[in-house]
């Protein structure tokens, strides 16, 4: 049985967890304002808020309906435009119209909720942020000029935002109905049974892959439902080593405290991948079980020299990242075995990172080439040196020459011309949607150069390395 609050309805439902929370917030309420667009997770039209209890409160985050399994809402509040309605429009509802951000109104229930997502954050965020926050939804008609005026209007009325207690400042100022106040305690009365994970069951975890591409096959079979599990959702640094539980989302790695300590920019890396309710929904292992060749998690990690800790029962067995992807979609994992978490040793102090991403749109979009670029120096000489890349292999891949060429080399120019060389033969890319086989050598080439040219422009000539 599925318990989850729907606005300010208790469910209760048989219904099979693989199937979608948007058809059944369509098809078996009554509640028509939650679209039905791409049905893949692309155009936002679905977009919900998920509420669930973390220390005490209510933490809300913006998930698209058509990709969320109802299974992974149990024991959650979902609230769909319907949830968020008053007497009196919503100031969001309001900035909306002032700003005349909505023609036909398809889309408009959808950038509603991620912006009520949005307000309903424990910070007090910018113009910017605001902005991003609709990063997940797509308007056929109005141009967005003035959706990202409402944004903007919108980031302007919660300066005086309390932001330890969020909720109960957005319902005083009528942002949300009183009905959110009751939320905490009738949550609290919802059973979570921690379930055994069974080995012939599909896993499944935020769903965004799973749910785009299985969705008929996993209708009715059994599943194990890991994005909620507590024992895969820890991230800690123990030992000198980071370890990130396998059903943590991007998102919560992209604000993690003990992450941001380790490397400060993810935020601007991770920023590029998928939108933000994607985000909230899909998880680290999900990723690299996708193992599609372009997987930006996959490549973010397999430079920072990460490995993958598998269990089976009571087995446990650890795998470089790197030796991982065996061939196109296929991994070292034995038949159900699972990822339990991914593990990084945390780089002492005098190294840098880097990532870059090069895709159709700067938002929303898969990569054509990405990579990932790890290195310790001392003054000019390289002591340690990964890098990795996507879309140029049918793996993710780790660029084992390329690395070991760079160790203990000095940073000159000619050296990373010899680096790019000796790359260009490591890569074996394909001519497809995102590009030819020559515009991926060459836009990889120019990646690498631009890892150094970020990290160390003083000791970079464009002219020598021809850009
Ligand atoms: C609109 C959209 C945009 C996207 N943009 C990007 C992007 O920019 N970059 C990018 O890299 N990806 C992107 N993705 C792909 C996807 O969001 C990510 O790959 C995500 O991390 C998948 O995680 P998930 O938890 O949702 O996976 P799920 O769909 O739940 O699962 C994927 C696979 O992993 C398996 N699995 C999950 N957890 C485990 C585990 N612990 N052990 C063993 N197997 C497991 C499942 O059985 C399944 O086979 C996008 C997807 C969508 C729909
Ligand atoms: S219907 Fe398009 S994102 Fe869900
Ligand atoms: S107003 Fe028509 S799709 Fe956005």
């Amino acid at each position: 049985m599925i318990r989850f609050i729907l606005n300010n309805q208790l469910i209760n439902t048989d219904k099979p967890a693989g199937s979608s929370l948007l058809d059944f917030i369509r098809y078996e309420t009554d509640l028509p304002g939650t679209k039905v667009g791409c049905r893949e997770g692309d155009c936002g039209a679905c977009t919900v808020l998920a509420g669930q209890i973390e220390a005490n409160e209510v933490i809300y985050k913006s998930i698209v309906s058509c990709l969320t399994p109802l299974g992974n809402v149990h024991g959650k509040h979902v609230v769909t435009i319907e949830g968020i309605n008053m007497k009196q429009l919503s100031p969001v509802q309001h900035a909306m119209v002032d700003n005349a951000a909505t023609q036909c109104g398809f889309c408009t229930p959808g950038f509603v909720m991620s912006l009520t997502g949005h307000v309903l954050s424990k910070e007090i965020p910018g113009k910017e942020e605001a902005i991003a926050s609709i990063s997940g939804n797509i308007c056929r008609c109005t141009g967005y000029k003035s959706i990202e005026r409402a944004a903007e209007s919108i980031s302007n009325l919660y300066k005086n935002k309390d932001i330890e207690k969020p909720v109960e400042w957005l319902v005083n100022n009528k942002f949300l109905p009183e009905y959110f106040l009751t939320i905490p305690a009738r949550l609290a009365e919802i059973e979570k049974p921690v379930t055994p994970i069974e080995k012939n069951k599909q896993i499944m975890g935020g769903g965004t892959d799973l749910m785009v591409q299985k969705a008929d096959e996993i209708f009715e079979s059994g599943l194990n439902l890991f994005l909620d599990r507590k024992d895969l959702k820890t991230i800690k640094t123990e030992n000198n080593t980071c370890t990130i539980g396998s059903a943590v989302t991007v998102n919560e790695i992209m604000h993690s405290p003990v992450i941001l300590e380790i490397i400060p920019e993810i935020k601007d890396y991770f920023k590029l991948i998928s939108s933000e309710p994607i985000r909230n929904m899909g998880t680290v292992a999900g990723n690299i079980m996708n193992a599609s060749p372009i997987a930006d998690l996959s490549i973010f990690f397999l430079a920072l020299n990460t490995h993958v800790n598998l269990k089976l029962d009571n087995n446990k067995r650890t795998v470089p990242l790197k030796n991982f992807f065996l061939a196109y979609k296929k991994q070292d994992i034995a038949s159900g075995e699972y990822i339990e978490s991914i593990s990084f040793p945390v780089p002492g102090k005098g190294f840098h990172f880097n990532f870059e991403k090069v895709s159709k749109r700067t938002y929303l979009d898969i990569a054509s080439v990405n990579t990932a670029f790890f290195i310790r120096h001392t003054g000019d000489v390289i002591e340690e040196c990964r890098i990795s890349a996507g879309g140029v292999s049918p793996v993710p891949l780790y660029l084992r020459l390329t690395s070991e060429y760079l160790s203990e080399k000095n940073i000159t120019n000619g050296v990373i011309i010899k680096a790019n060389s000796i790359m260009q033969e490591e890569i074996s890319p394909i001519s497809d949607i995102r590009g030819s086989t020559e515009y991926k050598r060459l836009l990889l080439r120019q990646l690498l150069f631009a890892h150094f040219i970020k990290l160390f422009p003083e000791k970079i000539s464009l002219k020598e390395l021809n850009i």
